[in-house]
């Protein structure tokens, strides 16, 4: 049985739409199983501070549909050194916190790793628009920030679609392409460009679009992944090189924002469920994941340790669809 009497609960990193949900699940699911919840503001940085304020049911009304964070997130480089989680730690011990339910992505599990070692028990729960915790098939978010970017690349079609010129659309994804090759799939791009796979200009992006043209297309979408990076100079060699009309697009921050999916509101609120349930019955310094499809907790060592790749065999479809 467990000893926990008081969970804390942050968001962490880069926020992502569901991180609400996820909130709420955590507080109300920790009072039902007869916990105390805080909230901590701000991050990491929020806990070294001591900004942290007592949650009720009342709390997170209202907040399952909206975006964002009501605990605020932040990124805290202090966090990172053995001072920073030393008094993180003892900032804990003042508000008598028995455990901690960090909301948040690898850089935030990592964190969260390094103050469980501090005596600060810890749970993860996967929250980043990118898909690109190792050790879950789906983190928080990441359905939300597919329908955004895919209702952009409607728009921006029937735009391209009138002018007859090819876009080139900039996503989120620093180190991994999940967001990329799926709005890829799903809005009927060309050209799919991901961090995991280096390309090259003429065989990769003129070609296809060359092919295309001359099988009757008029329009054209190129996505690029964030972490590919030059998506002006790739909107101005493509025009340079095929002769048709090319404009870029960089979506930005609009992926990160916006009221939760569906999927995202269910996900966050199972997952918060699981977090309390794995704290109920003692179990810490554990991640939430999916694993074929079902929820499990796992060790964060283990979790940090396991790592997952886009499946590139994807592409080969994804050509043979772009035709
Ligand atoms: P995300 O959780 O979205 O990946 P970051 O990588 O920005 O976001 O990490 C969020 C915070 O987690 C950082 O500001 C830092 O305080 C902490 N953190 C990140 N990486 C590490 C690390 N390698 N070791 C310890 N703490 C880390
Ligand atoms: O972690 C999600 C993410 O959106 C990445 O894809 C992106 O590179 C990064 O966050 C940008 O974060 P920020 O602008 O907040 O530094």
């Amino acid at each position: 049985m467990s000893k926990i009497k008081t969970i804390g609960v942050l968001t962490s990193g880069g926020d992502a739409p569901g991180m609400n949900a996820a909130i709420r699940a955590v507080v109300r699911a920790g009072i039902n199983a007869g916990f105390k919840v805080v909230g901590i503001q701000r991050g990491y940085a929020g806990l070294i501070k001591g900004d942290i304020v007592e949650m009720n049911l009342r709390s997170v009304s209202d907040i399952i549909h909206r975006g964002g964070t009501i605990l605020k997130t932040a990124r805290c480089p202090e966090f990172t050194t053995e001072e920073g989680l030393k008094k993180a730690a003892s900032m804990a011990n003042v508000f008598g916190i028995d455990a901690v339910v960090v909301i948040g992505g690898d850089g935030s599990y990592r964190g969260a790793r390094d103050l469980s070692k501090y005596d600060v028990p810890v749970i993860g729960m996967p929250g980043t628009i990118d898909n690109d915790i190792g050790c879950t098939e789906y983190t928080i978010g990441y359905d939300t920030a597919l329908n955004t970017v895919l209702d952009a690349i409607d728009k921006i079609k029937d735009t391209a679609y009138s002018h007859e010129r090819c876009t080139v659309l900039e996503v989120m994804g620093r180190q991994a392409g999940y967001i990329a090759l799926n709005v890829a799939i799903a809005g009927g791009a060309e050209v799919v460009l991901l961090p995991e796979k280096s390309f090259d200009m003429d065989k990769d992006i003129v070609k296809p679009i060359i092919e295309g043209r001359n099988r009757g297309k008029k329009d054209y979408s190129v996505i690029v992944a964030e972490g590919v990076g030059g998506v002006i100079e790739i909107s101005e060699e493509i025009q340079e090189k095929t002769g048709i009309e090319a404009r870029y697009t960089i979506l930005g921050h609009i992926q990160r924002g916006g009221s939760p999916t569906v999927y995202d509101r269910v996900m966050a609120s199972r997952m918060g469920g699981k977090a309390i349930e794995a704290l109920k019955e003692g179990r810490v310094n554990r991640v939430i994941c999916l694993q074929s499809n079902k929820l499990v907790d796992i060790d964060i060592d283990e979790g940090l340790e396991t790592k997952k790749s886009i499946d590139l065999s994807q592409l080969e479809l994804f050509k043979v669809l772009s035709l």
